[in-house]
């Protein structure tokens, strides 16, 4: 589902941008009902969908929350533009087995640091961590290596005011019967402005 225009101008400036590492806390629901969280690096992504991307490994907590529970939520506090930027939304899970993505996998593999591939393929092939000269080669794709495709329906951004909080602005898009609907709302509680 397309994005407002709004919505999808934030993206492209805030998560599709390499220059600017998007790294933001993304919640799961456990087996237990309880809110899980941890500092992720959130992709934007337009096409084969409109989502966010999130490189992780198949053994993370993370995602056997989400296979049991898809529903996740997230924040990331960008200090450059004073941007508050939440969502809540479903996470589907992509591994090298969904042959349609593989290009896609490949690519965001591709976009984690040498070193942290490294740890991956170390991981998995039950090499210790620390080990002096590492030989494996980071462009191998490991199979532990899967992608959170998060699907937002809730968009919640408060553009704070550095000069004074209360000249703050926030709104709140919701996407229903397949219909995005925003409001401006006040930055304190959820009432319209
Ligand atoms: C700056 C930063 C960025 C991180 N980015 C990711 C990421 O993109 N994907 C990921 O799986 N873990 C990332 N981590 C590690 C997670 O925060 C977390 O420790 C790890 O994934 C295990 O989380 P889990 O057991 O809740 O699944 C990052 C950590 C930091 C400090």
């Amino acid at each position: 589902m397309q994005w407002p225009i709004e919505i999808s101008n934030l993206v492209k400036e805030v998560f599709c941008n390499d220059e600017f590492k998007a790294y933001g806390q993304l919640a799961t629901v456990d087996e237990e009902g309880l809110p899980s969280v941890r500092t992720v690096h959130m992709h934007g992504v337009e096409q084969p969908t409109y989502g966010l991307l999130v490189n992780c490994n198949i053994q993370s907590e993370k995602w056997s929350h989400v296979k049991k529970n898809p529903r996740v939520a997230g924040c990331l506090w960008n200090v450059e533009n004073h941007t508050q930027i939440r969502f809540q939304g479903v996470a589907d899970l992509i591994t090298e087995k969904e042959k349609d993505f593989a290009s896609l996998l490949q690519m965001m593999w591709m976009k984690m640091r040498p070193e942290v591939r490294t740890t991956y393929l170390l991981d998995e092939l039950g090499i210790a961590l620390d080990i002096a000269r590492p030989t494996v080669d980071p462009r191998q794709h490991s199979k532990n290596h899967g992608l959170l495709l998060i699907t937002p329906h809730v968009w919640d951004i408060f553009e704070n005011n550095p000069k004074d909080y209360r000249l703050g602005k926030r709104w709140i898009y919701k996407l229903k019967n397949n219909q995005w609907a925003w409001r401006e709302v006040n930055s304190l509680h959820e009432k319209s402005t």
